[in-house]
């Protein structure tokens, strides 16, 4: 796939994956995708955490993340790989700049044939109690806080993208 329009209409979240794990060259491209988005102020901050679908620290979010519930899945559908995204806690813009790098990281999967999944579910267990504990354990640089995570792989399930009411959401002045 050439053509990022192609990407961006053909994405969408997938939420099943098989074992087989992207390449490295695969996850090189994800993560050059990431950090050649813009940043504000050209900060450059946004920093990404590469962990492997079997390390057992998503299992210890996954389960800070369930605490009085068992949903049907666990937050990344067992993808092979999630990418997780922090930023610095003292800048205003962290938030956003994570947003668009992981949009990147999404569309290079889409263009690569790989599935992706924003994941923002685990936010509260990432800044509750074990903050610092995840934060160390998923070597986040100091000061810096969990922003967003993205799940890839190979996608083992179809899902066509959403549709939208541009009339409702868009406005000519
Ligand atoms: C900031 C953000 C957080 C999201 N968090 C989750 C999540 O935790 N779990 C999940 O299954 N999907 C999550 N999604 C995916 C959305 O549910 C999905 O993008 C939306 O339903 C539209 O579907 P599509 O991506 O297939 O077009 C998230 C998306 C965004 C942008």
């Amino acid at each position: 796939m050439s053509n990022i329009l192609d990407a961006i209409e053909k994405r969408s979240s997938t939420r099943g994956y098989m074992e087989k794990r992207p390449t490295k060259e695969e996850m090189e491209c994800l993560l050059k995708a990431g950090l050649q988005a813009p940043t504000a102020a050209n900060r450059q901050e946004i920093h990404i955490t590469v962990v492997d679908g079997q390390n057992p620290i998503l299992a210890e979010i996954e389960a800070e993340r369930n605490k009085g519930m068992v949903p049907p899945h666990n937050f990344y559908y067992e993808a092979p790989v999630v990418m997780i995204l922090s930023g610095d806690a003292g800048f205003h813009w962290s938030a956003v700049d994570a947003g668009i790098a992981v949009e990147n990281i999404c569309l290079a999967a889409e263009g690569l044939g790989l599935g992706s999944l924003i994941i923002g579910c685990i936010r509260d267990a990432m800044s509750g109690g074990k903050k610092e504990y995840f934060s160390r354990a998923l070597k986040f640089p100091e000061g810096y806080e969990y922003q967003v995570a993205v799940a890839v792989g190979y996608k083992a399930v179809a899902k066509e993208p959403h549709t939208y009411d541009m009339d409702k959401n868009v406005s000519w002045i």
